[in-house]
């Protein structure tokens, strides 16, 4: 568990990399290819194996079928936003590819991406061969007049204006959302009674999306009140016939910290922190260790940790789907 100091620091890491993604031009593109024949990746034997009713909750959500994904949340998935929905990869003026960023130059950030590398969702979609609508962006809540964000005025109110700006169209029947909140939510909670209004704020969006999408997982991370709250509310969707799964990479980040080398982990601390004066990110480990650990900037993971945490979810959304939905589930 991350202890306040931590997760506070956490939240100001949020910030900065808010400020920097705002200033970064808005780009047309491209959605990356969707390899609708591409081979669903198996999990590797090292990961955790998922639990169902813990880690996902039993239910008809399944990849089977998914053909996009829209997604909205922080900088856990934020693929270096604003723009437009789309997560390309960084490119060099000449039109090379950028290699993930090991923070050894001024290449904090892989394309304004909280991360040295892709999110967890870039490689979800990739690995099943979706289309991906990213519109997840750093230091969002849920719902800035129940609970700040952390600097600018971001939340899923905002990633949902986008959306409908971007007016994608989808097959909902082919069609899942995600949604991934909570982690500045609890940051920036005056009170821990306005997480579970925030929660109900973040599951009526299941509405507005049921001509976007057929499925809906809901991801979490942190637990307490936040997670009670969001457990039980996806329950009643899927009991009133919605597709819902409630997830969380809890037991995927303890067995992280606690078994890091079985990851391939060299360090669990992060490797950027910031200057004393403010000023810059301050590279405090190799960057071979940078590649190789679990955190990179601040408590954000590595381009490393997002391949496994779509790994993990990517089973316990095959692992956990029952072919059941609604009443009778
Ligand atoms: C593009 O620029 C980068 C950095 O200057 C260089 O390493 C790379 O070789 C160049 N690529 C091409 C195709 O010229
Ligand atoms: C670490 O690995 C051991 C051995 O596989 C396992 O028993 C333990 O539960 C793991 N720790 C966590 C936090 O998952
Ligand atoms: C770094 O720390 C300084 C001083 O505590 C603070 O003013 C600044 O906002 C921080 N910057 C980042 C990027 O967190």
């Amino acid at each position: 568990m991350l202890s306040l100091a931590k997760l506070t620091s956490l939240v100001a890491l949020a910030l900065a990399l808010s400020a920097s993604e705002a200033q970064g031009q808005m780009v047309k593109q491209v959605v990356p290819d969707a390899q609708a024949a591409s081979p669903r990746i198996a999990q590797p034997a090292t990961i955790l194996q998922p639990k169902c009713g813990t880690d996902a909750s039993s239910s008809c959500v399944s990849l089977n079928g998914v053909k996009a994904i829209v997604s909205f949340g922080d900088s856990y998935t934020d693929c270096g936003n604003q723009r437009g929905g789309t997560c390309p990869n960084p490119v060099l003026p000449n039109g090379s590819t950028v290699p993930p960023a090991t923070g050894a130059t001024a290449d904090y950030q892989y394309g304004r991406r909280a991360s040295n590398g892709r999110t967890w969702v870039e490689d979800l979609a990739q690995n099943i061969g979706a289309q991906l609508y990213n519109f997840a962006s750093s230091g969002a809540t849920v719902d800035r007049n129940i609970i700040p964000a952390s600097r600018f005025d971001n939340d899923m109110a905002s990633e949902y204006q986008k959306f409908q700006q971007a007016a994608i169209k989808t097959n909902p029947q082919t069609t899942m959302c995600t949604f991934f909140f909570g982690i500045n939510d609890r940051g920036k909670a005056a009170s821990q009674d306005l997480l579970p209004k925030a929660v109900q704020k973040e599951l009526s969006y299941v509405d507005q999306l049921k001509g976007t999408c057929s499925q809906f997982v809901f991801l979490d991370i942190r637990g307490g009140v936040f997670s009670t709250a969001l457990q039980s509310g996806v329950a009643n969707l899927a009991k009133q016939g919605v597709k819902a799964t409630y997830f969380t990479y809890q037991s995927l980040f303890n067995d992280f910290v606690t078994n890091a080398s079985k990851y391939g982990f060299k360090k669990t601390d992060p490797c950027l922190e910031n200057t004393s004066d403010g000023a810059h990110w301050k590279l405090v480990c190799t960057p071979d260790e940078a590649t190789n650990s679990l955190y990179y900037i601040g408590h954000h993971p590595t381009g490393k940790a997002h391949a496994d945490m779509a790994a993990f979810l990517q089973s316990a959304l095959t692992t956990c789907s029952t072919g059941k939905c609604g009443a009778s589930a």
